[in-house]
């Protein structure tokens, strides 16, 4: 089954971030993922849609936005303005889960649900079929550079086997700690899209630390 990669440019150098869409693209990652933080769903505050913007106008990739805000519903036709391809929600945010994800596919996108590691798969199943992914995420959400749960993996396997069961039609995705190892390990028990920022920025050459991912 083929790989998707996100690169997770939370871990870019700021400063110089056009040269570093470059690196992006030319590493052969299918998409760049896209942090966004309010400072109140999470203890963190990244960017927003300027910045979004700035990316849509100079890359062609896929744009993964991964909203870690406390009020999605809010934000959601701007952020599909501003070049979102993805946009995921977190359950464990504020609103309507199911018209929120509603409203994401209205925007004529893809729609994707997340999960902290506190929260089980059974609190979502009833979503699956409203939504193309379901992203589990691999450490607390709000920093780049932590170390991948391995308690997750029995999430992913779960998860895995009630979409056959129920033939949906929806990837998982996995984003926190991926590198060569831990992405094996969540492909084993059933993911297929690997968000990645610190293996692949810190990388000295990007292309290679594809590669190792897939
Ligand atoms: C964390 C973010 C991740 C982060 C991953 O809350 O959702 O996308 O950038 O970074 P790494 O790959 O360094 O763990
Ligand atoms: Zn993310």
């Amino acid at each position: 089954m083929k790989k998707i990669i996100s690169a997770s440019i939370l871990s870019a150098d700021m400063l110089n971030l056009g040269e570093e869409l470059k690196r992006v693209n030319d590493s052969g990652a299918d998409m760049i993922h896209f942090d966004v933080m309010d400072g109140i769903f999470v203890n963190n505050i990244s960017f927003g849609f300027p910045v979004l913007e700035a990316v849509e106008k100079n890359s062609d990739m896929m744009l993964d936005v991964h909203l870690m805000i406390q009020q999605p519903d809010r934000y959601i036709e701007r952020f599909a303005a501003a070049g979102a391809d993805i946009i995921t929600i977190h359950y464990e945010s504020d609103g309507d889960t199911l018209e929120i994800l509603k409203k994401i596919k209205s925007a004529g996108i893809k729609s994707g649900l997340s999960v902290k590691p506190g929260t089980s798969f059974e609190e979502v199943k009833k979503y699956l079929k409203y939504t193309d992914m379901l992203l589990i995420m691999t450490v607390e959400p709000g920093f780049g550079g932590q170390k991948f749960m391995v308690e997750m993996l029995e999430k992913i396997r779960c998860a895995k086997s009630y979409i056959e069961e129920n033939k949906l039609d929806i990837s998982i995705q996995v984003d926190g700690g991926i590198n060569s190892e831990t992405s094996a390990l969540a492909s084993e028990a059933g993911a297929e899209i690997f968000v990645a920022g610190n293996y692949l920025f810190k990388a000295e050459n990007m292309k290679s630390a594809v590669e190792s991912l897939r």
